[in-house]
Protein backbone atom coordinates (compact mmCIF):
# COMPACT_ATOMS: atom_id res chain seq x y z
CA UNK A 1 0.00 0.00 0.00
CA UNK A 2 1.60 3.36 -0.95
CA UNK A 3 2.14 5.95 2.04
CA UNK A 4 2.25 9.43 1.68
CA UNK A 5 3.53 12.41 4.41
CA UNK A 6 1.98 15.19 3.95
CA UNK A 7 2.96 18.39 5.64
CA UNK A 8 -0.22 20.56 6.51
CA UNK A 9 -0.38 24.75 6.64
CA UNK A 10 -3.79 25.38 7.73
CA UNK A 11 -2.63 29.24 7.69
CA UNK A 12 -4.65 32.27 8.40
CA UNK A 13 -8.52 33.64 8.13
CA UNK A 14 -10.43 31.25 6.71
CA UNK A 15 -7.39 28.37 5.38
CA UNK A 16 -8.10 26.42 8.77
CA UNK A 17 -11.60 25.87 8.26
CA UNK A 18 -11.33 24.86 4.31
CA UNK A 19 -8.15 22.48 4.88
CA UNK A 20 -10.21 20.77 7.68
CA UNK A 21 -12.80 19.84 4.66
CA UNK A 22 -9.94 18.92 2.19
CA UNK A 23 -8.30 16.39 5.13
CA UNK A 24 -12.02 14.75 5.89
CA UNK A 25 -12.35 14.48 1.87
CA UNK A 26 -8.72 12.61 1.93
CA UNK A 27 -9.41 10.40 4.27
CA UNK A 28 -12.04 9.08 2.60
CA UNK A 29 -10.49 8.66 -0.51
CA UNK A 30 -7.63 7.35 1.31
CA UNK A 31 -9.81 4.07 2.81
CA UNK A 32 -11.81 3.67 -0.52
CA UNK A 33 -8.67 3.73 -2.67
CA UNK A 34 -6.42 2.11 -0.51
CA UNK A 35 -3.38 4.10 0.02
CA UNK A 36 -2.25 5.76 3.18
CA UNK A 37 -1.38 9.06 4.73
CA UNK A 38 0.35 10.90 7.67
CA UNK A 39 0.02 14.66 7.99
CA UNK A 40 2.19 16.86 9.98
CA UNK A 41 1.02 20.43 10.75
CA UNK A 42 2.61 24.01 10.63
CA UNK A 43 1.50 26.86 12.22
CA UNK A 44 3.42 29.30 9.60
CA UNK A 45 1.10 32.39 8.95
CA UNK A 46 -0.11 35.87 10.67
CA UNK A 47 -1.33 34.70 14.21
CA UNK A 48 1.96 32.56 14.69
CA UNK A 49 4.45 36.08 12.98
CA UNK A 50 2.54 38.46 15.30
CA UNK A 51 3.43 36.38 18.01
CA UNK A 52 6.90 35.44 17.60
CA UNK A 53 7.84 37.77 14.95
CA UNK A 54 9.09 34.74 13.18
CA UNK A 55 7.64 34.59 9.61
CA UNK A 56 9.44 31.21 8.46
CA UNK A 57 12.28 29.51 10.69
CA UNK A 58 15.29 28.63 9.55
CA UNK A 59 14.81 24.89 9.17
CA UNK A 60 11.63 25.07 7.69
CA UNK A 61 12.23 24.72 4.04
CA UNK A 62 14.63 21.75 4.82
CA UNK A 63 11.80 20.35 6.72
CA UNK A 64 9.60 20.40 3.97
CA UNK A 65 11.80 18.44 1.96
CA UNK A 66 11.04 15.53 3.65
CA UNK A 67 7.24 15.49 2.45
CA UNK A 68 5.53 13.48 -0.31
CA UNK A 69 3.49 17.20 -0.63
CA UNK A 70 2.68 20.22 1.09
CA UNK A 71 -1.77 21.22 2.02
CA UNK A 72 -1.69 24.78 2.37
CA UNK A 73 -5.19 26.95 3.14
CA UNK A 74 -4.44 30.40 3.17
CA UNK A 75 -1.28 33.31 4.07
CA UNK A 76 -2.20 36.73 4.64
CA UNK A 77 -3.09 38.35 8.05
CA UNK A 78 -5.05 41.71 8.01
CA UNK A 79 -2.49 42.90 10.86
CA UNK A 80 0.36 42.54 9.29
CA UNK A 81 1.56 44.68 6.44
CA UNK A 82 1.38 43.28 2.69
CA UNK A 83 4.21 41.39 1.23
CA UNK A 84 5.70 40.66 4.64
CA UNK A 85 3.98 37.15 4.84
CA UNK A 86 3.68 36.75 1.02
CA UNK A 87 7.21 36.79 0.63
CA UNK A 88 8.39 35.34 3.83
CA UNK A 89 6.22 32.75 3.55
CA UNK A 90 4.79 31.85 0.34
CA UNK A 91 7.13 32.79 -2.12
CA UNK A 92 9.97 31.59 -0.57
CA UNK A 93 8.82 28.76 -0.14
CA UNK A 94 7.82 28.42 -3.84
CA UNK A 95 11.14 29.35 -4.94
CA UNK A 96 13.48 27.26 -1.88
CA UNK A 97 11.84 24.33 -3.31
CA UNK A 98 11.74 24.88 -6.78
CA UNK A 99 8.50 24.59 -7.23
CA UNK A 100 9.10 26.08 -10.90
CA UNK A 101 5.20 25.67 -12.02
CA UNK A 102 1.67 27.15 -10.68
CA UNK A 103 -0.92 25.20 -11.78
CA UNK A 104 -3.96 26.41 -12.96
CA UNK A 105 -6.73 23.94 -14.12
CA UNK A 106 -9.71 26.30 -14.90
CA UNK A 107 -13.10 24.40 -15.37
CA UNK A 108 -16.77 25.82 -15.03
CA UNK A 109 -18.49 23.16 -13.50
CA UNK A 110 -22.33 24.36 -13.90
CA UNK A 111 -23.54 27.16 -16.12
CA UNK A 112 -25.22 28.84 -13.39
CA UNK A 113 -22.02 29.86 -11.70
CA UNK A 114 -20.40 31.31 -15.12
CA UNK A 115 -20.85 35.34 -15.40
CA UNK A 116 -20.33 34.75 -19.10
CA UNK A 117 -23.73 35.12 -21.05
CA UNK A 118 -24.13 32.27 -23.36
CA UNK A 119 -21.04 30.35 -22.12
CA UNK A 120 -21.16 27.08 -20.28
CA UNK A 121 -18.76 24.25 -19.24
CA UNK A 122 -17.80 22.96 -22.50
CA UNK A 123 -16.72 26.40 -23.51
CA UNK A 124 -14.30 26.98 -20.29
CA UNK A 125 -12.49 23.90 -19.89
CA UNK A 126 -8.49 24.91 -20.01
CA UNK A 127 -5.28 24.94 -18.08
CA UNK A 128 -2.94 27.99 -16.93
CA UNK A 129 0.83 26.83 -16.79
CA UNK A 130 2.72 30.25 -15.03
CA UNK A 131 6.22 30.32 -14.12
CA UNK A 132 6.42 30.44 -11.24
CA UNK A 133 10.27 31.11 -9.69
CA UNK A 134 11.24 34.35 -11.78
CA UNK A 135 9.97 37.31 -13.68
CA UNK A 136 8.89 40.13 -11.49
CA UNK A 137 8.46 38.17 -8.50
CA UNK A 138 12.34 36.86 -8.46
CA UNK A 139 13.09 40.11 -6.56
CA UNK A 140 15.19 41.65 -8.60
CA UNK A 141 16.01 45.17 -8.23
CA UNK A 142 16.19 48.25 -5.29
CA UNK A 143 15.02 51.86 -3.98
CA UNK A 144 17.25 54.43 -4.36
CA UNK A 145 17.14 57.85 -2.57
CA UNK A 146 14.05 56.49 -0.39
CA UNK A 147 11.27 59.05 1.18
CA UNK A 148 12.79 62.36 -1.00
CA UNK A 149 11.54 63.61 -3.84
CA UNK A 150 14.16 61.87 -6.24
CA UNK A 151 12.97 58.55 -5.31
CA UNK A 152 13.84 55.46 -7.65
CA UNK A 153 11.84 52.45 -7.67
CA UNK A 154 13.66 49.36 -10.31
CA UNK A 155 11.70 46.41 -10.51
CA UNK A 156 13.36 43.92 -12.81
CA UNK A 157 12.05 41.24 -14.70
CA UNK A 158 14.12 37.89 -14.75
CA UNK A 159 13.92 35.79 -17.91
CA UNK A 160 16.31 32.90 -17.75
CA UNK A 161 16.52 30.69 -20.73
CA UNK A 162 16.91 27.28 -18.13
CA UNK A 163 13.92 29.24 -16.49
CA UNK A 164 11.50 29.43 -19.58
CA UNK A 165 12.47 25.91 -21.31
CA UNK A 166 11.86 24.02 -17.82
CA UNK A 167 8.80 26.23 -17.74
CA UNK A 168 7.62 25.70 -21.46
CA UNK A 169 8.71 22.17 -21.68
CA UNK A 170 6.29 20.81 -18.34
CA UNK A 171 3.49 22.93 -20.34
CA UNK A 172 4.13 20.81 -23.76
CA UNK A 173 4.06 17.65 -21.70
CA UNK A 174 1.37 18.42 -19.70
CA UNK A 175 -0.89 19.54 -23.25
CA UNK A 176 0.11 15.96 -24.44
CA UNK A 177 -1.14 14.51 -21.16
CA UNK A 178 -4.48 16.22 -20.13
CA UNK A 179 -4.88 18.87 -23.29
CA UNK A 180 -8.32 18.39 -25.00
CA UNK A 181 -7.35 19.82 -27.72
CA UNK A 182 -3.55 19.60 -27.27
CA UNK A 183 -3.39 23.09 -27.64
CA UNK A 184 -0.74 25.12 -26.06
CA UNK A 185 -0.71 28.67 -26.49
CA UNK A 186 1.93 31.22 -25.53
CA UNK A 187 0.81 34.32 -23.28
CA UNK A 188 3.10 37.03 -23.70
CA UNK A 189 3.91 40.61 -24.82
CA UNK A 190 6.24 40.12 -27.97
CA UNK A 191 5.29 43.69 -28.87
CA UNK A 192 6.82 45.89 -26.17
CA UNK A 193 8.42 43.18 -24.28
CA UNK A 194 10.79 42.82 -27.17
CA UNK A 195 13.77 41.54 -24.74
CA UNK A 196 12.04 38.86 -22.31
CA UNK A 197 9.27 37.86 -24.88
CA UNK A 198 11.56 37.51 -27.49
CA UNK A 199 13.66 34.85 -25.15
CA UNK A 200 9.88 33.31 -24.53
CA UNK A 201 9.16 32.82 -28.06
CA UNK A 202 12.41 31.42 -29.72
CA UNK A 203 12.36 28.87 -26.69
CA UNK A 204 8.76 27.88 -27.02
CA UNK A 205 9.37 27.95 -30.41
CA UNK A 206 12.34 25.72 -30.20
CA UNK A 207 10.98 23.01 -27.73
CA UNK A 208 7.44 23.08 -30.00
CA UNK A 209 9.82 21.16 -32.62
CA UNK A 210 10.07 18.25 -30.26
CA UNK A 211 6.02 18.03 -30.05
CA UNK A 212 4.75 17.63 -33.61
CA UNK A 213 1.64 16.30 -31.95
CA UNK A 214 0.58 19.93 -30.02
CA UNK A 215 -0.61 22.57 -32.31
CA UNK A 216 0.75 26.00 -30.93
CA UNK A 217 -0.83 29.43 -30.42
CA UNK A 218 -0.02 32.69 -29.24
CA UNK A 219 -1.68 35.44 -27.76
CA UNK A 220 -1.02 38.99 -26.39
CA UNK A 221 -1.57 39.26 -22.40
CA UNK A 222 -3.73 41.94 -23.19
CA UNK A 223 -5.38 40.34 -25.51
CA UNK A 224 -6.03 37.09 -24.24
CA UNK A 225 -7.83 38.96 -20.48
CA UNK A 226 -10.18 39.95 -24.06
CA UNK A 227 -10.65 36.30 -25.57
CA UNK A 228 -11.09 34.86 -22.09
CA UNK A 229 -14.38 37.09 -21.88
CA UNK A 230 -15.31 36.66 -25.44
CA UNK A 231 -14.26 33.14 -26.69
CA UNK A 232 -12.91 31.44 -23.43
CA UNK A 233 -13.55 27.74 -25.55
CA UNK A 234 -10.47 29.13 -27.48
CA UNK A 235 -8.12 27.61 -25.39
CA UNK A 236 -6.77 24.64 -23.95
CA UNK A 237 -3.13 25.23 -22.23
CA UNK A 238 -1.65 28.35 -21.98
CA UNK A 239 1.78 28.96 -20.39
CA UNK A 240 2.96 32.33 -19.58
CA UNK A 241 5.50 34.08 -17.24
CA UNK A 242 4.80 34.73 -13.54
CA UNK A 243 3.22 38.19 -13.20
CA UNK A 244 0.86 37.48 -16.32
CA UNK A 245 0.26 34.38 -14.89
CA UNK A 246 -0.99 35.89 -11.87
CA UNK A 247 -3.16 38.26 -13.27
CA UNK A 248 -4.57 35.75 -15.86
CA UNK A 249 -5.19 33.36 -13.36
CA UNK A 250 -7.97 35.95 -11.24
CA UNK A 251 -9.83 36.27 -14.16
CA UNK A 252 -9.75 33.03 -15.18
CA UNK A 253 -10.83 31.52 -11.46
CA UNK A 254 -14.00 34.23 -12.21
CA UNK A 255 -14.86 32.63 -15.38
CA UNK A 256 -14.96 29.54 -13.86
CA UNK A 257 -17.34 30.39 -10.92
CA UNK A 258 -14.91 32.65 -8.45
CA UNK A 259 -12.62 32.07 -6.04
CA UNK A 260 -15.36 29.68 -4.12
CA UNK A 261 -13.76 26.43 -6.42
CA UNK A 262 -10.25 28.04 -8.00
CA UNK A 263 -7.85 25.80 -6.57
CA UNK A 264 -4.07 25.63 -7.66
CA UNK A 265 -0.53 23.80 -7.51
CA UNK A 266 3.00 24.64 -6.76
CA UNK A 267 4.71 21.96 -8.38
CA UNK A 268 8.54 20.64 -8.41
CA UNK A 269 8.10 17.86 -10.73
CA UNK A 270 10.98 16.64 -9.10
CA UNK A 271 10.78 17.32 -5.75
CA UNK A 272 7.56 18.54 -3.31
CA UNK A 273 4.78 20.39 -3.89
CA UNK A 274 2.55 22.57 -2.67
CA UNK A 275 -1.56 22.84 -3.44
CA UNK A 276 -3.84 25.54 -2.68
CA UNK A 277 -7.28 27.19 -3.01
CA UNK A 278 -5.84 30.61 -4.64
CA UNK A 279 -8.42 32.57 -2.84
CA UNK A 280 -6.68 33.67 0.16
CA UNK A 281 -7.26 34.51 3.70
CA UNK A 282 -10.83 36.33 3.47
CA UNK A 283 -10.84 37.41 7.10
CA UNK A 284 -14.44 38.93 7.14
CA UNK A 285 -15.79 35.15 6.93
CA UNK A 286 -13.55 33.38 9.18
CA UNK A 287 -14.89 31.09 11.98
CA UNK A 288 -17.94 31.37 10.68
CA UNK A 289 -18.45 28.21 8.90
CA UNK A 290 -19.36 29.61 5.96
CA UNK A 291 -16.91 29.70 3.59
CA UNK A 292 -17.04 27.21 0.19
CA UNK A 293 -14.29 24.69 0.79
CA UNK A 294 -14.26 23.32 -2.93
CA UNK A 295 -11.60 25.24 -4.10
CA UNK A 296 -9.09 23.19 -1.09
CA UNK A 297 -11.16 20.46 -1.51
CA UNK A 298 -9.93 20.77 -5.39
CA UNK A 299 -6.65 21.49 -4.18
CA UNK A 300 -6.35 18.28 -2.58
CA UNK A 301 -7.43 16.50 -5.62
CA UNK A 302 -4.67 18.13 -7.40
CA UNK A 303 -2.33 16.82 -5.14
CA UNK A 304 -4.00 13.30 -5.19
CA UNK A 305 -2.99 13.12 -8.99
CA UNK A 306 0.93 14.63 -8.28
CA UNK A 307 1.08 11.97 -5.78
CA UNK A 308 0.68 9.54 -8.81
CA UNK A 309 -3.21 8.63 -6.87
CA UNK A 310 -4.76 9.41 -10.35
CA UNK A 311 -8.11 7.09 -9.69
CA UNK A 312 -8.45 8.73 -6.02
CA UNK A 313 -7.88 12.56 -7.83
CA UNK A 314 -11.12 11.67 -10.55
CA UNK A 315 -13.13 10.37 -8.03
CA UNK A 316 -13.06 13.50 -5.59
CA UNK A 317 -12.75 16.19 -8.63
CA UNK A 318 -16.31 13.86 -9.93
CA UNK A 319 -17.63 13.95 -6.68
CA UNK A 320 -16.83 18.08 -6.55
CA UNK A 321 -18.71 18.16 -9.97
CA UNK A 322 -21.73 16.38 -9.17
CA UNK A 323 -22.21 18.48 -5.70
CA UNK A 324 -21.62 21.69 -7.90
CA UNK A 325 -24.54 20.54 -10.14
CA UNK A 326 -26.91 19.03 -8.28
CA UNK A 327 -26.62 20.38 -4.78
CA UNK A 328 -25.28 23.87 -4.01
CA UNK A 329 -27.26 26.91 -4.41
CA UNK A 330 -24.21 29.50 -4.98
CA UNK A 331 -20.35 28.76 -4.90
CA UNK A 332 -19.83 31.95 -2.69
CA UNK A 333 -19.36 32.03 1.33
CA UNK A 334 -22.53 32.05 3.25
CA UNK A 335 -24.70 31.35 0.09
CA UNK A 336 -24.20 27.95 -0.72
CA UNK A 337 -27.56 26.37 1.08
CA UNK A 338 -25.20 24.14 3.08
CA UNK A 339 -21.84 25.10 5.54
CA UNK A 340 -18.31 24.59 5.27
CA UNK A 341 -18.53 21.27 7.03
CA UNK A 342 -21.74 20.35 5.01
CA UNK A 343 -20.32 21.04 2.12
CA UNK A 344 -17.42 18.28 2.44
CA UNK A 345 -19.67 16.16 4.00
CA UNK A 346 -21.43 16.34 0.59
CA UNK A 347 -18.16 15.78 -1.29
CA UNK A 348 -17.19 12.28 1.08
CA UNK A 349 -20.35 10.99 0.81
CA UNK A 350 -20.32 11.52 -2.86
CA UNK A 351 -16.82 9.69 -2.96
C1 LIG B 1 -1.26 33.85 -6.05
C2 LIG B 1 -1.21 34.98 -5.07
C3 LIG B 1 0.24 35.25 -4.68
C4 LIG B 1 0.98 35.63 -5.93
C5 LIG B 1 0.40 36.31 -3.59
C6 LIG B 1 -0.40 36.01 -2.36
C7 LIG B 1 1.86 36.52 -3.24
O1 LIG B 1 -1.82 36.11 -5.57
O2 LIG B 1 -0.86 32.71 -5.69
O3 LIG B 1 -1.67 34.05 -7.18
O4 LIG B 1 1.00 36.80 -6.30
O5 LIG B 1 1.56 34.75 -6.54
MN1 LIG C 1 -2.64 35.86 -7.52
Amino acid sequence: MNSYKIAVIPGDGTGPEVVREGLKVLEAAASKFAFKYETVNFDFGGERYLRTGEVLPASAVEDFKKFDAMFLGAIGHPDVKPGILEKGILLKLRFDLNQYINLRPVQLLDERFCPLKGKGPADINFTVIRENSEGLYAGAGGQLFKDTLQEVAIQESINTRFGIERCVRYAFEYTRKYGRKKQLTLCGKTNVLTYAFDLWQRTFNLVAQEYPDIKTDYAHVDAITMWMVKNPEWFDVIVTDNMFGDIITDLAAMIQGGMGIAAGGNVNPDGVSMFEPIGGSAPKYTGKNIINPLAAIGAAALMLRELGEEKAADAVEKSIREVVTGKIKDLGAGKMGYSTTEVGDLVVKGL
